[in-house]
């Protein structure tokens, strides 16, 4: 059994919970939020029969981490928190699954994969894609495209929080100090893909947009390699209903959802089209993610090669996103 404790009350802490109660073995056990009140009205349709485990309500996060009755943490606070709350329950013995991005600064992030490998703890990036059959299908489908000269991703969703920043308010994911905007939140999707299909670029070129308040809103880039470009486009300001389009000389895959791998067909030269995967309920999507988790923390020595892969990725796609920050001109204001 993996008793796991969460940090961050949004939606998407409700969506990994649904997705881990899919997980026989994983039991929630502990929640942290910066309000009591909040955190027990978080925990109440958790608690009960169904699920049978008593949650306990902390809003210090050292006390949390310092309880003998998790072993695990899932952590989806603002970006900016992620490090040091990652590090706290890794010195603490627990094995942490951090939403994206994992960290800011890729040193960060190798400081912490030598100290969970020197505790034998499991610290990982939440990456829906990279534990999901999809990609396998998805892979095999590229296969099949003949020679591919041209990509484009496309990660553009108009956000729920843009009318609050239009408002005069200062929602996080807008706000420079959380280490947040759109590269960080949606291009991330775009370059997991883009290193799994393609590997890594010789070039790139990468251009973005910003709003008054310092955040990247939207941007562009191109992956250079030598016989093909990819181009990739992200926004937070706006909405994308095309999807995204991998064109080869024998057919074009096409996909609706890059992040959840969802909504994949592939465009034959004759006009047919061949289903590749169609949609799949979020909870499911995130339920491979920690299934894996619970996978790599109960049996470590068998699913050595998927960590070691996944931790390789993570840290290419930080180093990624610092040089890619860099030349677009993103900065953080961190404290
Ligand atoms: N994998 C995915 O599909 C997916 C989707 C969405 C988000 N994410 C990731 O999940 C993380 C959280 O995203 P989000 O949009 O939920 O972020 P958020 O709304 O800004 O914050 C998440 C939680 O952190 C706490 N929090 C908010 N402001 C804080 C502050 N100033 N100081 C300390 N804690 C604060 C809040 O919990 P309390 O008030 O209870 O403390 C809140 O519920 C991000 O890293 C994001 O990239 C992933």
């Amino acid at each position: 059994m993996i008793r796991y404790g969460i940090i961050g009350t949004g939606w998407i802490t409700e969506t990994f919970i649904a997705g881990a109660m899919e997980v026989a073995g994983m039991e929630l056990s502990a929640v942290y939020s910066r309000s009591a009140e909040k955190g027990c009205s978080f925990a109440q349709p958790f608690k009960g029969a169904a699920h049978g485990n008593t949650i306990k309500i902390y809003t210090d996060l050292q006390q949390m981490a310092q309880q003998e009755e998790i072993d695990a943490v899932y952590i989806a606070s603002p970006n900016k928190l992620h490090y040091e709350q990652s590090k706290l329950f890794l010195m603490n013995g627990k094995h942490v699954i951090c939403e994206k991005p994992i960290t800011i600064h890729t040193e960060q992030l190798q400081e912490l994969q030598e100290l969970a490998a020197e505790k034998g703890l499991v610290y990982m990036e939440a990456i829906m894609m990279l534990h999901q059959p999809q990609l396998a299908a998805l892979k095999e489908a590229v296969s099949q495209l003949g020679r591919i000269r041209t990509a484009h991703i496309d990660f553009s969703q108009l956000s729920s929080k843009y009318p609050a920043y239009l408002a005069g308010k200062n929602p996080n994911i807008f706000n420079p100090e959380f280490c947040t905007g759109a590269l960080m939140d949606l291009g991330i999707y775009c370059i997991y893909l883009v290193l799994e299909l393609f590997g890594k670029p010789k070039d790139i070129v990468a251009h973005g947009q910003f709003l008054e308040s310092g955040a990247d809103c939207s941007g562009d880039l191109l992956f250079i390699y030598e016989d093909c470009h990819v181009s990739i486009s992200y926004s937070k300001v706006g909405q994308n209903y095309l999807g995204s389009q991998i064109i080869g000389d024998q057919g074009t895959l096409t996909i609706d959802s890059i992040s959840q791998l969802t909504g994949m067909n592939l465009h034959r030269p004759d006009g047919s089209i061949h289903p590749v995967w169609g949609d799949e309920e979020k909870n499911t999507l995130m339920g491979a993610e920690a299934r894996s988790f619970y996978q790599w923390i109960q049996n470590p020595q068998q699913h050595q090669e998927a960590y070691t892969y996944c931790s390789r990725q993570a840290t290419e796609v930080c180093r990624l996103l610092e040089a890619l920050r860099k030349q677009i001109g993103i900065e953080f204001k961190e404290a």
